[in-house]
């Protein structure tokens, strides 16, 4: 075996936790023309390669408006289970055994969808997944930031009663222009009734988001943050303080956050001994689950075997797994 095919075969035999994927974004072509004819709504694609060849993006918001256009036709809390599952059944051919999945409970009940019907069908997919799978998961309810902080509000007090399963907060949506303080209060909030906080920043933001991100909304992790190598001051405080940082190439690729994937930071990161690992985001939007992100980076970016470990590793100690639980897994590593 040559060293791209040894580190193929452990990527794909070594346990993996993943950590930023946005459910609604593992919702494939293929599901969402079966939807809309499910539900009988409209969407402007007449089939499934028309759907995939709208897929290119120059930028955050050219993608946030395909896929808040795609989430249209998820209706029903079988919808919803069925967009999970089908994760789930990726997460079981990568060999993920835990992973912590964001929703996004406003480009739903913005529709008119109620929040019971958007987290039972989601949690019940997880659960079959425990069942059936022993996968592990937790739930992260994410506010759009281009919304006002005001209604955020209404939809932490509906979470209240999901409290049993859902772990976290987070921030995502449109991030240039939608800075972490307009947030402030309302996860102060949320860190009252006992949410842990995360955010996204960095991925198109300047690295004052991060920072704001850090002080302001107390994040345990930040998602992207590869806007940070910009401040010295900033890395050494992630380094400092092992802060984790959420990272998603193939992601960044198709949203021009870097050129080309040799050209991504994150073996720049790996070598400053950040907290770094690697995500799949929306994996149906950017032609990749975690394998295929971990693969394709290891190969352009010529990261060794003891690098995958590290990015590996770091996202088991990263997560929001009990430490008991998180040392059986490293010890596999
Ligand atoms: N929502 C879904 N994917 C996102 C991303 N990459 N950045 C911000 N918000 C998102
Ligand atoms: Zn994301």
């Amino acid at each position: 075996m040559n060293d791209t095919e040894i580190i193929t075969n452990y990527i794909q035999n070594t346990p993996k936790t993943e950590l930023h994927l946005h459910i609604e974004g593992s919702l494939e072509p293929e599901l969402m023309f079966k939807l809309s004819k499910r539900n009988k709504i409209e969407i402007p694609f007449k089939s499934v390669d028309e759907i995939r060849s709208a897929y290119n993006f120059s930028n955050l918001d050219s993608f946030l408006k395909i896929y808040y256009q795609g989430s249209n036709v998820l209706i029903t809390e079988e919808d919803f289970f069925d967009l999970t599952w089908e994760y789930i059944l990726r997460c079981k051919k990568d060999n993920i055994v835990h992973t912590e999945i964001f929703f996004d409970p406003q480009s739903h009940t913005e529709r008119g969808i109620e929040f019971n019907t958007i987290i039972n069908g989601i949690y019940g997919a997880l659960k079959k997944a425990n069942a059936e799978f022993n996968i592990t998961s937790k739930i992260i309810m994410c506010f759009l930031r281009h919304l006002d902080e005001e209604p955020c509000f209404e939809i932490l007090n509906q979470a209240l009663k999901h409290k049993d399963k859902i772990i976290a907060v987070g921030l995502d949506s449109s991030e240039r222009g939608n800075p972490p303080k307009k947030f402030k209060n309302l996860f102060e909030t949320a860190i009252k009734e006992g949410f842990l906080t995360v955010a996204h920043a960095g991925e198109e933001g300047p690295p004052e988001y991060i920072w704001d991100s850090l002080k302001l909304l107390k994040v345990k992790r930040i998602d992207h943050g590869v806007q940070c190598l910009k401040d010295n001051k900033l890395v050494d405080l992630l380094k400092k303080n092992q802060i984790p940082l959420t990272v998603c190439p193939l992601s960044n690729i198709k949203l021009c956050v870097f050129d080309k994937l040799e050209n991504h930071n994150l073996k720049k990161m790996l070598d400053k001994e950040l907290r770094v690992m690697v995500n799949s985001d929306d994996p149906a939007y950017f032609g990749g689950y975690l394998n295929s992100n971990l693969v394709e980076t290891s190969k352009a970016l010529n990261l060794g075997l003891e690098d995958v470990k590290i990015l590996i590793k770091n996202s088991f100690k990263s997560s929001f797994l009990d430490e008991k639980s998180k040392n059986i897994w490293l010890s596999k590593i």
